[in-house]
C-alpha cells in the first residue's frame, strides 16, 4: 500500500521535474486548514536575472502577498505547505494536469488527467516570452487580456504573443543601449491606443529589470487616455502618464520611442520625433500606409509590370515606404534592422523597425541609397524626410 508521505513525495517530484523541463504552467493551493485567516495561493514561473524562479503569491481576501525563490528552495517551501496549511493543490503543466487532495481524515489522494492549460505552457522558444510577461499581471487583467485567474482569454491570445514577441524583442535592444543605472529611463509611446505595449514595457522596465522609467503614452483619443491613466493610477505605475496629444505635438523626453501601428504617418511622426530628440533607441511597427502609392507613376518601364495592379502597387508601396524609412534612419545615424515581428496569420503589418544609435553606420551611403530609391521608384515626398533637415 502506498503511504500518505509517498503519494505527496510523488506530487513534490512531479512538480520538481515540471519547473525543471519547461513543462510546468502554474500550481495553486487551496482548502487552507493552517492558522489565521483563509486565503489561497498561485505559483507562476518568471525569470530574475534571466534565471527561472518560481513566484508564489498568495491571496487574502484585502491584500496579495508575494515571496519569489530558486526553484529548489521553491519547491522546498511549496512541499512544507501542502498537507499542513493546503489540503488540495493542483499542478498544470503542459502535458497533464496533477491534483493532490486530501480527505478529511488527512488521506492524500492523487490523481492526472489532460492538460486543461496547454496553450499558456508555451514551448521552448515561446518561453522565454511568457517569463518577460506572466500572464497574471495586473495590467492584462484590467485590459481584459487576461481573466481573473490570470489566464489569456482565449480571443486574446494573439495580442498577448504580440505583447510577448515585443517585450522579448525590446529586451535584447534595452541590454544593448547599455542605459545609465543612476537615471530614469524615459519612454515615449506614440499612438498608444488602449496601452496594451505601454503598460508592458513600463511594467517589464520597472518591475522585472527593476529601473526607474518615466513614460509618456501619446494617443489622440482622449477616452483611451482617460482609461490609460485611471488604470496607471490604479496600478500604482507613478511614472507612466497617457497625453492626449497629436504625436507631431509631443516634447516629452525620450531615450526610447515606441510606435505600434500608429497610423499612416503617424509612424513618421514618430520616428522624426525620436531622431529629433536624440532618442537612443526607435522601436516602430509600420500600420496603415497611404503616402507613397498615389505617387508613383513615372516609374521606369521594367517595374511597370508590377504597379499595373492596384493590390501588388499597394504592397509595392509598403515596402518602398518601409525602405525609405529605414535608410532614413540610418542616415541619421541610427543601426536598423528591419525584424518580422508577429506571425503573418495575425496582420500583414508584421515588420518591426528597431533603430539603435550607432557611431559606425555609414550615414552617407544610406542618405544616397535613399535618393536612388526615390528616382527609381518615382517618389517625391516621404513624411518622414520632409522632417529630418539633412534628408530635404
Ligand atoms: C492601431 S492603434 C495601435 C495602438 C497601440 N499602439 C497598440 O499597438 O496596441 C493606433 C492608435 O494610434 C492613434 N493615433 C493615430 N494617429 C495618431 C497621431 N497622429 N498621434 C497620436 N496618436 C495617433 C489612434 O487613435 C490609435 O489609437
Amino acid at each position: 500500500m502506498t503511504s500518505a508521505t509517498d503519494v505527496k513525495g510523488e506530487f513534490i517530484a512531479a512538480l520538481s521535474s515540471a519547473a525543471g523541463d519547461n513543462s510546468f504552467v502554474k500550481l495553486t493551493l487551496g482548502k487552507f486548514r493552517g492558522e489565521g485567516s483563509t486565503r489561497k495561493a498561485v505559483v507562476t514561473l518568471v525569470l530574475i536575472k534571466d534565471k527561472p524562479h518560481l513566484k508564489l503569491v498568495t491571496s487574502y481576501s484585502r491584500k496579495d502577498e508575494t515571496k519569489t525563490f530558486a526553484i529548489d528552495q521553491g519547491v522546498q517551501f511549496i512541499a512544507d505547505l501542502i498537507g499542513t496549511d493546503y489540503m488540495s493543490a493542483t499542478l498544470f503543466t503542459n502535458v497533464r494536469d496533477v491534483r493532490l487532495d486530501y480527505s478529511r481524515k488527512g488521506v492524500p489522494h492523487l490523481s492526472a488527467g489532460k492538460p486543461t492549460m496547454p496553450s499558456a505552457a508555451p514551448q521552448a522558444h515561446d518561453r522565454q516570452k511568457a517569463y518577460l510577461v506572466p500572464a497574471d499581471r495586473p495590467y492584462l487583467k484590467a485590459l481584459e487580456v487576461a481573466d481573473r485567474d490570470g489566464r489569456i482569454k482565449p480571443t486574446m491570445q494573439g495580442k498577448y504573443r504580440q505583447i510577448c514577441r515585443f517585450i522579448e524583442i525590446a529586451a535584447d535592444l534595452i541590454s544593448e543601449c547599455a542605459f545609465e543605472k543612476s537615471a530614469p529611463i524615459t519612454v515615449v509611446d506614440i499612438g498608444s491606443g488602449k496601452g496594451y505595449l505601454t503598460f508592458a514595457f513600463y511594467d517589464y522596465v520597472t518591475t522585472t529589470l527593476q529601473r526607474p522609467c518615466r513614460m509618456t503614452g501619446i494617443e489622440l483619443r482622449s477616452d483611451l487616455v482617460t482609461l490609460c491613466n485611471n488604470l496607471a493610477r490604479d496600478l500604482k505605475f507613478d511614472g507612466l502618464k497617457f497625453v492626449a496629444e497629436a504625436a507631431a505635438q509631443t516634447d516629452a523626453p525620450a531615450d526610447i520611442v515606441i510606435a505600434l501601428h500608429a497610423c499612416d504617418t503617424a509612424t513618421d511622426d514618430a520616428m522624426a520625433f525620436g531622431i529629433n530628440s536624440g532618442a537612443r533607441l526607435i522601436l516602430s511597427a509600420p500600420c496603415c500606409q497611404h503616402e507613397i502609392a498615389p505617387q508613383i507613376k513615372d516609374t521606369g518601364e521594367g517595374l511597370k509590370g508590377l504597379i499595373k495592379y492596384p493590390l501588388l502597387k499597394q504592397r509595392q508601396a509598403d515596402l518602398v515606404t518601409d525602405a525609405a524609412r529605414a535608410l532614413l534612419l540610418e542616415a541619421s545615424g541610427y543601426k536598423v534592422r528591419l525584424i518580422e515581428f508577429v506571425s503573418t496569420e495575425h496582420t500583414s503589418k508584421n515588420i518591426l523597425i528597431a533603430a539603435v544609435t550607432s557611431a559606425t553606420v555609414d550615414r552617407s551611403a544610406a542618405l544616397q541609397q535613399f535618393r536612388a530609391l526615390q528616382n527609381t521608384i518615382g517618389f517625391s515626398t516621404h513624411h518622414l524626410a520632409s522632417q529630418l533637415k539633412d534628408a530635404e
